[in-house]
């Protein structure tokens, strides 16, 4: 259940510990904020892709998002290296 596909293409789950180089070691808690609110990739890039249900964890209030970045900071890190989301075929299915 880390491997998703659908008419967006293929997504994978992201390494969500604070491993600095393959999870979320080098976000601040504004970026964690600003992508759940705003659907976009570290808050600022590409969409962010389903079945990431972000629009859910939008509607908590800022301190309960904040609740869960600092949860998600203290877990031991792992590095997972996530493979970047594939494109659905040209011209769709
Ligand atoms: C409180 C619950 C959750 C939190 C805090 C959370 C957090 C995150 C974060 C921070 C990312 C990285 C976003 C980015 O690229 O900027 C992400 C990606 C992702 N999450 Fe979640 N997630 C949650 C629940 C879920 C659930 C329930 C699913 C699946 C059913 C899911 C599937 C995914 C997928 C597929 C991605 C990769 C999306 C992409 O590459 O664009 N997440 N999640």
């Amino acid at each position: 259940m880390t491997a998703f596909s659908g008419p967006w293409g293929v997504s994978f789950t992201a390494n969500l510990t604070p491993d600095p180089e393959t999870g979320l070691g080098k976000w601040t808690e504004d970026m964690f904020i600003t992508a759940m609110k705003t659907g976009r990739h570290e808050g600022k890039g590409r969409p962010i892709l389903p079945p990431m249900p972000y629009f859910v964890v939008a509607e908590l209030n800022d301190d309960d998002i904040k609740s869960l970045f600092a949860y998600l900071q203290s877990l031991p890190p792992v590095k997972n290296r996530v493979p970047q989301p594939v494109d659905p075929p040209e011209g769709g299915r």
